[in-house]
């Protein structure tokens, strides 16, 4: 890779937010390296902890580090009881507004309140430490709720996004082997209801684990609810009685918090788990450090809570800086293509943490919705999910952010936690580049390697790894500890493999570009072309499917699915209809595939693997190359006409 093909030297200042030398970060973070355990240590006392860290990393068992071990602490306690005791007792913990235009706010007591009356549910229900609650609900404020619910009593939440299909919701339960679920009647999407908990009951008649279901009324739709396992959400929380008070129980920093399922290199999601010390000392000072959010501040991340974003953005990190938070139910375009401005000028948002997918849907859109509007207030901007590319940052940069305010482009992954590379504004603000995501964090470790394991030159593509163990890690994977091991550390021993790659400029700066294995960002959403082809080859008309990124000048990338039909079934506009909702009813919409593209065979090497390149040659228009090395001498020619016939199809 070139250094011309990056816009390296191109820095941007902007003035609301003190811009620094760099030199304090630098210092702030090698510092972090130097000593983690006295760094660690200074940085724990901003959580209150019922027993203080006997040590502040075990790192006897590599890579099964334990941050703050043999420390106790309880996550719900930090994030409400402790405000509740002090100032901030009726300061406003979130405003919500629905889909519906409907907003509902809640005070940090009247949080408490909510969350010890749910907890107490839970408990009359026999959830005790350690067992698993499965959450399948929209973003409402009883998601944070029950999360909150949960981690007070010391059980693990299992969140599955709701736009997850039954099969995809009934794969993650089963694996958490969770007692309990918690869901809604309904979501909105677009103004219309979508029935989630006929999705719930079909996965709860393959997902065996679960006892009870709580379901909350949003939509009043229609719904059958099963006599002894099903019990309204209001009712249950009457019964529990308006005044419950639980005690939170006493967690060790390393008990699991949560798993959270993302996608990998194979046909099984990994259920991620993450501690409860190192991830919340990890939450709290990542979101200070980066947004530096203030007290007065309202502050916006728009990620669904089915996403690690809304976990740790949305939930753990505000609620434990004590500030106040915007969740949002819905969609940027929804009832109208400035939904987003017109609630930013409504109520005031001081930080709006988006994403690049939204802001060039948003640049489709056109200046003149946010032009509309008065946004004023914002003082910081954010992104994550995706690489941004540089012309979205300026459009971020100069259309809402007026040429004035910081854009945070946050790198960082369901496994790390929080943040791992972004620019700083709580600590000193990088001068920004456009697309690069600048430095890493404070213990962030961050190296790119070739694929012998050497750090690369500058300004050479290569794998981005950590080097050292940071608090927000993932402490396994859910009942596979082997698997943990190998995905993360099994390329290079006790060194972090992240998935993907980077380049460091000459000024030593980040700049992230894309995944590094079988995994696609679709809006910034995890999807696995394994997972794809599995899903695929599961209908009974196709015996083979490879699954390709395409790029997209919204998404980032959407999926491409190349397949092979079995003998008796034709290529039909049915068909590729029915394949299309098959995925949508395996995995969930956001996995819709672009393109389905039905062909004779797919080009595979002498033994048996797929030629990826090319797939990815036909999904970029580009020349066939040197096809040499495929299967049989026969199969060129036919290769050839495979190619031209796969062409023709998707660039018609
Ligand atoms: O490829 C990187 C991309 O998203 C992946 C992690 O996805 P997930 O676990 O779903 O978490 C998303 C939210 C943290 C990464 O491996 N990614 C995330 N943020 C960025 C990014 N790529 C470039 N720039 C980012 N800011």
């Amino acid at each position: 890779m070139s250094e011309a093909s990056l816009p390296f030297n191109d820095k941007f200042y902007p003035s609301a937010e003190k811009i620094g030398s760099g030199d304090k970060r630098k210092q702030v973070w090698e510092e972090s390296l130097k000593n983690p355990q006295e760094f660690w240590a200074e940085k724990a006392k901003a959580i209150d902890w019922f027993k203080p860290a006997p040590k502040v990393l075990d790192d006897s068992n590599p890579p099964f580090y334990k941050w703050f071990a043999g420390a106790e602490l309880n996550v719900s306690y930090n994030t409400l009881d402790r405000h509740v005791k002090g100032a901030k007792k009726n300061k406003l913990a979130y405003i919500w507004e629905g889909e519906m235009g409907e907003v509902r706010t809640y005070t940090y007591y009247q949080l408490y309140r909510e969350v010890n009356r749910l907890a107490k549910v839970f408990q009359d229900l026999g959830v005790k430490k350690g067992d698993r609650v499965a959450v399948y609900l929209p973003v409402i404020p009883e998601l944070p709720i029950t999360l909150l619910a949960t981690a007070r009593i010391g059980g693990v939440h299992a969140v599955v996004f709701s736009g997850f299909s039954a099969e995809a919701l009934a794969d993650r339960v089963n694996d958490s082997g969770a007692k309990i679920l918690v869901t809604a009647d309904g979501s909105f999407r677009r103004g219309k209801p979508v029935a989630i908990k006929d999705n719930a009951d079909r996965a709860l008649k393959i997902a065996t684990t679960v006892e009870k279901v709580i379901v909350v009324k949003r939509t009043g739709q229609a719904i059958q609810m099963q006599e002894g396992r099903d019990v309204w959400y209001d009712q249950a929380l009457a019964k529990a009685g308006s005044s419950a008070y639980v005690e939170p129980e006493p967690m060790q920093a390393s008990d699991p918090l949560f798993i959270l399922y993302t996608s990998g290199t194979t046909g099984k999601p990994k259920g991620v788990q993450h501690g409860t010390g190192g991830y919340l000392v990890w939450a709290y000072w990542t979101l200070k450090w980066a947004f530096n959010p203030t007290d007065e501040d309202i502050y916006w991340c728009v990620a669904d809570i089915g996403w690690i974003t809304g976990h740790t953005y949305n939930v753990y990190a505000p609620l434990s800086l004590g500030i106040t938070a915007f969740l949002f139910e819905g969609t940027p375009d929804y009832p109208a293509q400035d939904r987003w401005w017109d609630m930013i000028e409504r109520h005031g948002i001081n930080i709006l943490y988006g994403t690049p997918t939204a802001v060039r849907m948003f640049m489709k859109f056109g200046e003149q919705w946010p032009n509309k509007h008065n946004l004023s207030s914002l003082r910081i901007l954010g992104t994550v999910g995706e690489p941004i590319n540089p012309e979205a940052w300026k459009w971020y940069y100069t259309v809402i952010g007026k040429e004035k305010l910081a854009i945070i482009d946050t790198w960082w992954q369901t496994e790390t936690g929080g943040f791992m590379i972004a620019p700083l504004s709580g600590i000193e603000l990088t001068p920004q580049k456009p697309g690069s995501a600048t430095f890493p964090l404070p213990a962030v470790n961050a190296d790119i390697y070739d694929d012998k394991g050497q750090p690369v030159p500058t300004g050479t593509k290569g794998f981005l790894v950590v080097k050292s163990p940071w608090p927000g890690m993932l402490t396994t994977l859910w009942k596979d500890p082997e698997r943990f091991k190998q995905t993360y550390f099994g390329r290079w021993p006790n060194i972090y493999y992240t998935g993907d790659y980077a380049v460091r400029d000459n000024e030593g700066y980040f700049w992230l570009l894309g995944r590094a294995d079988e995994v696609l960002k679709v809006a910034g959403h995890r999807i696995g072309t394994v997972e794809l082809e599995s899903a695929l080859v599961s209908h009974p008309a196709i015996s083979e499917a490879a699954v390709m990124g395409k790029e997209d000048v919204v998404k980032g990338e959407v999926p491409v699915a190349f397949v092979v039909l079995r003998s008796g079934f034709q290529p039909s506009e049915d068909l590729r209809k029915e394949l299309v909702k098959h995925i949508r009813t395996t995995i969930g919409p956001i996995a819709t595939p672009d393109a389905i593209v039905i062909v004779n065979k797919l080009p595979k090497t002498r033994s048996g693997k797929i030629m990826r390149r090319i797939l990815k040659a036909v999904l970029v228009g580009a020349p066939i190359g040197d096809v040499s090395t495929l299967e049989d001498d026969a199969s060129v020619e036919d290769i050839k006409n495979t190619y031209e016939e796969m062409r023709k199809q998707l660039h018609k």
